[in-house]
């Protein structure tokens, strides 16, 4: 009998830890049900070796060059437009509109004459067609190819030598013949990922690929994926929402949480240069539970709706939900309000949701939010016009933050004229802007009554 010199392995999904034999649980991420089998043929490693160069650190360096996606948002998000030879991972729920966007960009670029490639490996040439005639992109000279064979596709990106921009839809559709595990598979996206991008960096070409993401929000397949690239772009949005954002998380040649702000209309993405307005557009002033916050992301000002509800619960356990904010961080605030400030949420549910679908990072937002809270506990409305922004401590210290000048610059433009936030803060006056500084929770009484 022949012996297979295939080796079996069970490779977790979530993480890429190999091992011989299969088990419910990853001894290294410790995630249940990720083991997957995949048989891999293995590689015949060369021996010969060469004595390298070393390099010194001081040399004249040109930087990369770049040039302009067409889309404001997306070179905002980039650091200022697309890297030549660079390698991008775009992740996103499904339906979020990655393929739109990319299709959006390959189109413009080509009508700008830069050579671009689109291959779906998710939809068939029919259904990007249409799409594009949605679009009115039709007669822009992309190429399209519905391809999923990892092999094929070098070839005819070698064979089109003049590509200077190519996506991947989406690279949890690839494979490579030479590896018997299915697409999607850790083992799979990663040498996927890997030939694609080494052909591009050979060729000076850009590639952008697509990246499902799984349950949690993380690009499925391993965390190699993200290292493999340059830049790790998410698309986020609240589903069934029209606006889109787009955030960088990773990218070595500009800042990280740079966010592009997009809306879905029936033409594709549309650029929205001014988010701060988006966000508060749709607000009803003067009513409790709400209050604004004034917010950075990356080096852009972003003004946002906070909004809290508390309602009576007949449950033992009452619900505390969250959109848009990290839950623990509520639950903190809610025990500092409760200690420092002495308003007790006792049996009530409590629901807090940032509006439009935004999603805050920041400790800044602390304040805001238990601005909000109160205003609806009291049922009392936060002052007119006004915003906040500062981190709580737990002895309900009010801390100053980064960019207060910035914050409230960007809240004078939107109109408002009074800022509640931490004292020492480093700021010019503004002429127009009332700005009330507090250093403890407990002066939030001030606005809200001394219940
Ligand atoms: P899509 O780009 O296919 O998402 P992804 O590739 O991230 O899965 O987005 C499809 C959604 O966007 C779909 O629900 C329809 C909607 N859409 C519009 O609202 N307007 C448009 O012009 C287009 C092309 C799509
Ligand atoms: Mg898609």
């Amino acid at each position: 009998m022949k012996h297979s010199k295939s080796i079996t392995q069970f490779v977790c999904q979530e993480c890429g830890y190999a091992s011989k034999k299969w088990s419910g649980k990853c001894d290294e991420c410790n995630s249940w049900n990720s083991f997957v089998e995949e048989n891999n043929v293995p590689v015949t490693k060369s021996k010969s070796s060469k004595a390298l160069q070393f390099e010194s650190l001081d040399s004249v360096v040109t930087p990369p060059p770049r040039f302009s996606s067409a889309i404001l948002e997306l070179d905002r998000v980039l650091g200022g437009g697309l890297v030549k030879g660079s390698a991008i991972l775009i992740g996103g729920d499904p339906g979020i509109g990655k393929s739109t966007l990319l299709l959006q960009l390959v189109a413009n670029l080509s009508i700008k004459n830069i050579k671009t490639a689109y291959i779906t490996g998710e939809e068939s040439i029919e259904q990007v067609r249409l799409r594009a005639a949605r679009l009115g992109l039709s007669s822009a000279p992309t190429k399209l190819m519905a391809a999923t064979n990892v092999n094929d596709i070098i070839s005819s990106i070698r064979e089109n030598r003049d590509i200077e921009l190519l996506v991947i839809d989406s690279i949890q559709t690839m494979f490579v013949p030479e590896f018997s595990s299915s697409p999607g598979t850790v083992s799979q996206v990663r040498a996927a990922a890997h030939e694609i991008i080494t052909m591009a960096k050979q060729l000076g070409i850009i590639v952008i690929l697509v990246g499902h993401v799984t349950k949690d929000g993380q690009i499925a397949g391993p965390k190699v994926l993200e290292h493999m690239v340059d830049t790790v772009l998410y698309f986020e949005g609240e589903n069934g929402g029209h606006f889109r954002m787009i955030r960088s998380v990773k990218n070595r040649f500009g800042g990280v949480n740079e966010i592009g702000v997009f809306e879905m209309g029936d033409m594709g993405l549309v650029e929205i240069s001014n988010p701060s307005s988006l966000f508060l557009s749709l607000r009803d002033r003067n009513i409790s539970g709400t209050s604004v916050f004034a917010g950075i992301e990356g080096t852009r000002p972003l003004l946002s709706e906070v909004q809290a509800l508390i309602s009576p619960s007949v449950m033992a356990m009452p619900r505390r939900a969250v959109v848009g904010w990290d839950i623990n961080r509520l639950a903190m605030v809610l025990a500092v309000i409760n200690v420092r400030y002495g308003l007790n949420f006792g049996e009530k549910e409590i629901y807090l949701n940032v509006a439009g679908g935004l999603k805050i990072n920041e400790p800044a937002a602390d304040l805001s939010m238990a601005s909000a809270l109160i205003s609806a506990a009291v049922n009392t409305p936060a002052p007119d016009n006004s915003i906040f922004f500062g981190e709580i401590g737990l002895s309900g210290e009010i801390r100053a933050v980064s960019h207060a000048n910035i914050r409230l610059k960007e809240a004078l433009k939107l109109g408002f004229n009074k800022a509640i936030i931490p004292a020492k803060s480093k700021y010019q006056s503004l002429p127009d802007m009332e700005i009330i500084e507090i250093s403890h929770i407990k002066q939030l009484k001030d606005f809200y009554g001394k219940r």
